[in-house]
């Protein structure tokens, strides 16, 4: 199943629509919001459009997967995103507008998007933040997952160097078990004491 729609105490967390492109438009032209994400803030509705067409309805063509507008209850509105993708990352992602920050809205999301993919089986997922990007480890560390280690990238397509550190949350027996991708794929790794 595809981002199936959950509904938690504020919110509804459903697919986002070609209705949505205003809506997709104000979450994703704020500069601050996109600092920390791997793209540049849209300028136009054109380019909200594209960014739908490739990071969303093509998501939403395969048989699972899970990329959620976050909507408050009150008039099904997106106000930000979060997702878990089918790569062998699992990578959880989530980015909300400013305006709606500091009332626990994207921990809210996060903890019932976690509760789905456990309950549809993913083995796992990660996560992973910009050093200087400590709010984002917060909602990690809010919805279960554990700091595993750090690394260094030459983060694209911004092109710059960024310490990433590297969340991880098991849902099988095997507890231990650490995604060791981003740490072997960098030579500078390491563990810090948080
Ligand atoms: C990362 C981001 C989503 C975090 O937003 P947020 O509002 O801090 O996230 P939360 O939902 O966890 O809310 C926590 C805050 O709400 C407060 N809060 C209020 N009511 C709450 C409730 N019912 N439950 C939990 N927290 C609540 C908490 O005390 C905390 O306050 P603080 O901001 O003063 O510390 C946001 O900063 C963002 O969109 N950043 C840009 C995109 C981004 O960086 N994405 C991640 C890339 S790795």
């Amino acid at each position: 199943m595809n981002t199936p729609t959950l509904e938690t105490e504020r919110l509804i967390l459903r697919k986002f629509t070609r209705q949505d492109m205003e809506a997709l438009y104000l979450i994703l032209k704020d500069e601050e919001v996109n600092k920390f994400l791997p793209w540049y803030p849209v300028k136009n509705i054109e380019e909200t459009e594209k960014f739908y067409e490739e990071r969303y309805a093509l998501k939403y063509t395969q048989p699972q997967g899970y990329a959620y507008a976050i909507c408050l209850k009150e008039d099904n509105f997106p106000i930000g995103y979060i997702k878990v993708d089918m790569e062998e990352h699992h990578d959880f992602g989530y980015g909300l507008r400013k305006e709606f920050w500091h009332r626990g809205i994207v921990t809210e999301a996060g903890k019932a998007v976690v509760e789905q993919v456990k309950k549809d089986g993913l083995p796992y997922i990660t996560a992973t933040h910009d050093r200087n990007n400590p709010r984002s480890g917060n909602v990690m560390k809010k919805v279960g997952m554990k700091y595993c280690y750090s690394y260094e990238e030459q983060w694209q397509p911004k092109d710059f160097l960024v310490i990433f550190r590297m969340y991880q949350l098991n849902f099988n027996d095997n507890t231990d078990f650490v995604y060791k991708k981003y740490w072997d794929e960098s030579d500078n790794h390491f563990v810090e004491i948080l």
